[in-house]
């Protein structure tokens, strides 16, 4: 916990609380980091307008936030979003257990392929390993060798539990940063995400 770890540093605060309702003051922070979290927020932009808020003039606001995937796999992840409602906590771990094996299966295979590319869902052409194919565009199955077994569960149960898991275009992400009034001092986009840092006008 970094608390334990960093609690002789008298200039370190740790608070524990809702991101959406900091209950800080306007204006007092020059940084603010937020990796990952804001698409887990019931109301994603009004949870940075609220980080942006507390930010004093051009402080510095850093955000990670999901990227949308191809069509069939964002229609699957949406559909998950709602059924993560009634899937049993055991059930959910059971079935990211399963999520883990086919990506392992399909890792295993070391098939390497050139894919089309079908614009109309989303799917990009060139050369690609099959396990990555199917991960991008149809399901999230994730295996990493180096991570082994127990890690890469988490990382699919990380993924399919929350009931709020928002993802944007680049356009929709850069659309929320216009809409909190920051500017783009950085920006970064791949596969998995959008991240950048963002200036208080
Ligand atoms: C994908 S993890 C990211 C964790 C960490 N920032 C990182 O990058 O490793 C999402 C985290 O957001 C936290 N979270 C979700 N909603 C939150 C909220 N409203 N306020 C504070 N934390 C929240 C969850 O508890 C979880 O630890």
């Amino acid at each position: 916990m970094p608390k334990k770890k960093y609690h002789h540093y008298s200039n370190i605060v740790f608070i524990k609380g809702d991101i959406a309702h900091t209950n800080l003051k306007n204006n007092v922070l020059d940084y603010v980091s937020c990796d990952q979290v804001i698409h887990h927020t019931e109301n994603p932009l009004a949870t940075m307008q609220e980080l942006t808020r507390v930010l004093r003039g051009k402080g510095e606001l850093a955000v990670y936030v999901y990227a949308k995937k191809a069509l069939p796999r964002e229609l699957l992840d949406e559909y998950f979003r709602k059924k993560t409602n009634t899937v049993s906590n055991d059930d959910m771990w059971e079935f990211s257990e399963q999520m883990t094996v086919l990506g392992k299966r399909l890792s295993d295979l070391k098939i390497e392929f050139d894919s089309p590319e079908i614009p109309l869902l989303g799917i990009k052409g060139g050369k690609t390993d099959l396990q990555r194919f199917i991960y991008w565009n149809f399901i999230k199955c994730f295996w990493n060798d180096e991570l082994g077994l127990a890690s890469s569960i988490s990382t699919n149960y990380d993924w399919y539990a929350p009931t709020n898991a928002e993802r944007y275009s680049k356009d929709e992400f850069l659309s929320m940063v216009s809409k909190c009034g920051l500017s783009t001092a950085f920006i970064h986009s791949e596969e998995a995400c959008h991240s950048g840092r963002f200036e208080k006008n």
